[in-house]
């Protein structure tokens, strides 16, 4: 954890991306006739099983600020690949919302350094959150003794999605999850010779990285993946080769029509279950698809770590800030105080498929969650905590999108030149 957090905050002073001119944000108002305002909340869950986590999330804002009009300014894009881009522009145009969507940790690291947040710690002592957040998260949220953003839960990762449907026509067990990344292989040819044309899905590049970071922590195991990013590791070592050719090899299994694919169509078959795919790696927003689906998790569909990282929770947290110069700074306090709070944090994270980012809640408030999201409770309790590359707790923006860049130019020529992508996942690290 040590090094976790000597990460994070070596991430922290990282450069500044460079700012891009251009379109304005959207507009902001305050109504001071009838003294109420509206606060303008950047995000990516514009759709689907994301969108209905965050209108339980508002149900509870507009409970408790019935004075408050909240406006929603999602873009649309899994993982914030638009969302992203756009908020550089704006942020850079000193045209700030209210507030918006980061991971905590690295990913935050440039937006500090040009001077586009304000410190929140005193939220944290006013709403006494340093208390129920756990360690880990504390530490990731910290830089240099301050604190720019309030979380709303925590995700994880490594998880493979599996569809009983189609293991079955290998006669492979969904309840028993192969013990490395060699026997998910072996079992992904088993499946090939039994009909099933793409064992495994992934969507565009953002979830390719996602299934990379996995492979990695595979390989590398917890410590030589958190090496990665203090520099203990090399991206040019053996370790990483190794990786990349798992990684090759399991591309192979893939679809490359669903390459330019958010992750919902990507999962879909595995959602419905109809056999014609084995696997996914998504994160555990996908619980709340496929509850949305009417599926039952371990009947229905089957998770287990990705092969390789079982003890280790692929860790990324969504957090909110407030950015200097924004048109309603009480409305965004209003806004951190209920997503920070046990009512919020329960009713948005037993939509969202997360955990609560607090662990303070009572035994009664945690029963209201799925049994798989308190087994994610229990993992990220006991597991060795590492940060997502592909969701901004490791790297900053600007190295996530040369990885992206990287993966896209491998996957899209046939995946096979190993040593190429190395070479630029290694540069792209520098940023
Ligand atoms: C992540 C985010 C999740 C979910 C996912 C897919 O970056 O942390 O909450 O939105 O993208 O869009």
């Amino acid at each position: 954890m040590r090094r976790l957090v000597a990460m994070l905050g070596a991430a922290a002073l990282a450069l500044s991306l460079a700012a891009c001119a251009g379109e304005s944000g959207s507009a902001k108002k305050t109504d001071g006739a009838t003294g109420g305002s509206s606060v303008g909340v950047v995000t990516w869950w514009s759709a689907g099983s994301e969108k209905q986590g965050l209108d339980a999330l508002v149900k509870v804002f507009n409970e408790q600020n019935p004075n408050i009009t909240f406006e929603n300014q999602a873009v649309s894009g899994g993982s914030g690949s638009n969302a992203k881009q756009k908020l550089q522009t704006d942020l850079a145009a000193k045209n700030p919302p209210d507030t918006y969507q980061a991971h905590a940790g690295a990913e935050l690291s440039s937006d500090i350094a040009a001077g586009y947040l304000e410190d929140v710690s005193s939220l944290y002592d006013e709403f006494k959150l340093r208390e129920a957040f756990p360690k880990t998260l504390m530490d990731a949220l910290t830089v240099n003794g301050k604190i720019y953003s309030v979380p709303t839960n925590v995700h994880r990762g490594n998880v493979v999605w599996a569809s009983p449907k189609a293991l079955e026509k290998a006669g492979i067990d969904p309840t028993k999850a192969p013990a490395d990344l060699d026997a998910w292989i072996a079992d992904m040819d088993k499946l090939k010779a039994a009909g099933v044309a793409h064992p495994l899905t992934v969507g565009a590049d953002w979830t390719q990285l996602q299934l990379l970071e996995t492979v990695l922590i595979a390989d590398l195991g917890a410590d030589g993946y958190l090496g990665l990013f203090d520099g203990k590791t090399a991206w040019d070592s053996s370790g990483v080769t190794k990786a990349l050719n798992h990684f090759s090899k399991l591309m192979s299994f893939t679809d490359p029509g669903l390459y330019q694919e958010d992750w919902e169509p990507a999962m879909k078959s595995i959602i419905n279950n109809d056999g014609n795919v084995a696997y996914n790696v998504m994160g555990d927003w996908a619980p709340a698809a496929f509850d949305g689906a009417g599926k039952k998790w371990s009947q229905d569909y089957y998770t287990w770590p990705v092969p390789g990282t079982q003890g280790v929770f692929d860790f990324l947290a969504d957090s909110f800030t407030l950015p200097v110069g924004a048109k309603n700074a009480d409305g965004t306090k209003a806004w951190l105080k209920t997503i920070s709070s046990p009512e919020g944090q329960v009713a948005f994270n037993t939509v969202k498929g997360s955990i609560p980012a607090r662990a303070d809640l009572t035994p009664e408030q945690i029963k209201k969650f799925s049994d798989y999201q308190q087994d994610a409770m229990k993992s990220f309790g006991k597991d060795t905590i590492v940060p997502s590359i592909a969701h901004g707790a490791a790297v900053s923006i600007k190295a996530s999108e040369a990885m992206k860049q990287a993966i896209s130019k491998f996957t899209s020529s046939g995946a096979t030149d190993v040593a190429a992508l190395q070479k630029e996942l290694g540069a792209a690290a520098k940023n």
